[in-house]
């Protein structure tokens, strides 16, 4: 099947090599280097796909990808943007966009990006054929097993429902069948409505065009899933008689998107950081014995000797963030074994618990199974283990409590760690700070301790995630792949 598509990039040579590998694959390529003009070809070629870089010279990709998405809402598009940023992916999400890639991307993740592209396409299509044709009901709805689908009738009763949706609520075909969407979607008993919680069937019943929304569910253990969900109107006899709804799990594709963010930023600032760090080295140990000396000189009554007392305890905390910054910097490539995770979680304990102790803050861990390996590099994940239980101590008072659960996850590809304190939890606001090297509310943090761990984890393959209530303690999840193969697929 050939697509036409249109690339929007200022950057005219990377337009061009990149066109024509396009063309290679088999599309039909128009090309833009700005806002205006990509309109104009927009709305002249109609293009199933587009790929547009987020900064154009006279508007950005969001912008862009509304208008877009305004006037022609099947209009896959593609957002490439240069620099790493959680919330522009959040937001392209919304907006409908089908992929998000960071440049410089490989030619898998191009590959990924139109596969996912063309897919859509091919779904909507299908949808439509189902919306214009009764009969071809079951074989459509039940052949997109990637998929949740729901048709639901003008009055919010459900009349079908997939195999897929079925299978994830856990119930039987005749118990949904003529109950209310949001009543068994959402467990409301009202329809959803609202800026964060719009319903897409109102809007579609009223523009009789297909419409687009995110929603974020909360699942059994307080997660948050991100789902995109698209709607498209039945026609009987002119008239809009339902809509069938699609939902689809994007969580996992927001995840990898966040890792991937995190670690760009980290490669940088490991470069700089390895550059600097060593000439600061020095000369921190110079001032450090240079008022050592002095003060064994200066009668301990003398002001001076307190001073330079503070000296030396400031210069000694410079060099603490000047051996984090080495050993981030340092993060080599995990040299991967086979290890008993119970094992290798019971020493990490066992190291933490004295530091705890002084704190009167108990470490304890909870495995799930005595039999789980996984292949890691023990130095590196031990590491990244001891800097989140670490964090549960510092964040909780005398009393409380940091414990390690380890187990394999829904998924039995993955095996899932989670660290969880009773301490005062992580603000909303500060959630997508933590990650970031050098931020810290500790008076004497480095801020490095998250940016390391999730470094370490990303080169495992694996992801970290983290939940928090204020006042109810924090959860940190790290989620790895079971096995070698698992995690180079990944
Ligand atoms: N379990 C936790 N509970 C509450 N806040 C946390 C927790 N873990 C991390 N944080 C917050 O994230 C910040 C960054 O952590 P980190 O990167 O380890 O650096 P540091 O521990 O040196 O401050 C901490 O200063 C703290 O504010
Ligand atoms: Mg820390």
């Amino acid at each position: 099947m050939e697509y036409t598509l249109l690339l929007v990039d200022d950057e005219e040579e990377l337009c061009l090599a990149l066109g024509k590998r396009l063309e290679s694959m088999g599309y039909i390529v128009y090309t833009a280097t700005c806002g205006r003009d990509a309109i104009t070809v927009f709305r002249d070629i109609k293009p199933r796909i587009v790929l547009m870089d987020f900064i154009l010279p006279d508007t950005n990709g969001l912008e862009l990808l509304k208008q877009m998405k305004r006037e022609i809402p099947d209009t896959e598009v593609i957002i490439i943007t240069g620099y790493a940023d959680m919330e522009l992916a959040v937001k392209s999400f919304q907006c409908d966009a089908t992929d998000f890639v960071t440049k410089p991307f490989g030619r898998d993740n191009l590959e990924q990006a139109l596969d996912r592209a063309t897919q859509k396409i091919f779904v909507r299509r299908r949808l439509q054929e189902y919306a214009e044709n009764k009969a071809m009901r079951e074989m459509v709805i039940n052949e997109l097993v990637n998929e949740d689908v729901l048709v639901i009738g003008a009055d919010y009763r459900i009349v079908d429902i997939n195999t897929s949706m079925l299978s994830k609520l856990g119930v039987e075909r005749e118990a949904v069948i003529g109950r209310l969407c949001y009543e068994i979607t959402h467990r409301r008993n009202s329809p959803c409505a609202g800026e964060d919680h719009p319903c897409p069937l109102i809007q579609c019943f009223e523009t009789k065009k297909p419409s687009q929304t995110t929603h974020i569910h909360l699942d059994k253990q307080d997660r948050e899933i991100f789902y995109s969900i698209s709607c498209y109107p039945i026609f009987e006899n002119g008239q809009v008689s339902g809509a069938i709804e699609l939902s689809r799990d994007i969580t996992q594709e927001l995840n990898s998107q966040k890792s991937l963010f995190q670690q760009s930023k980290l490669v940088s600032i490991g470069l700089l950081a390895a550059g600097v760090a060593h000439e600061i080295n020095n000369p921190l140990t110079t001032i450090l014995t240079t008022a050592l000396l002095i003060q064994e000189d200066i009668d301990p009554e003398n002001p001076i000797h307190k001073e330079l007392g503070i000296i030396a305890s400031e210069t000694l905390r410079c060099r603490k963030i000047v051996t984090a910054l080495l050993d981030f910097a340092r993060q080599s490539k995990p040299v991967r074994k086979e290890h008993n995770l119970k094992e290798l979680i019971d020493e990490v304990v066992l190291l933490t618990r004295k530091q705890a102790a002084f704190k009167d803050v108990s470490v304890e861990s909870e495995c799930l199974s005595d039999m789980v390996c996984v292949q890691a590099d023990r130095g590196q994940l031990q590491q990244a283990l001891i800097n989140l239980i670490m964090n549960g101590i510092d964040a909780t008072d005398s009393g409380g409590k940091v414990t390690v659960v380890a187990g394999i996850c829904p998924d039995p590809k993955y095996v899932e760690i989670e660290i969880r304190d009773t301490g005062k939890g992580i603000p909303k606001e500060e959630m997508d700070k933590l990650f970031d090297p050098f931020y810290t509310n500790k008076k004497n943090g480095t801020g490095l301790g998250l940016a390391i761990t999730s470094g370490i984890i990303a080169q495992h393959g694996g992801v970290i995630t983290v939940r928090s209530q204020p006042g109810q303690g924090s959860i940190f999840t790290i989620r790895l792949p079971l096995r070698q193969d698992a995690a180079n697929a990944l």
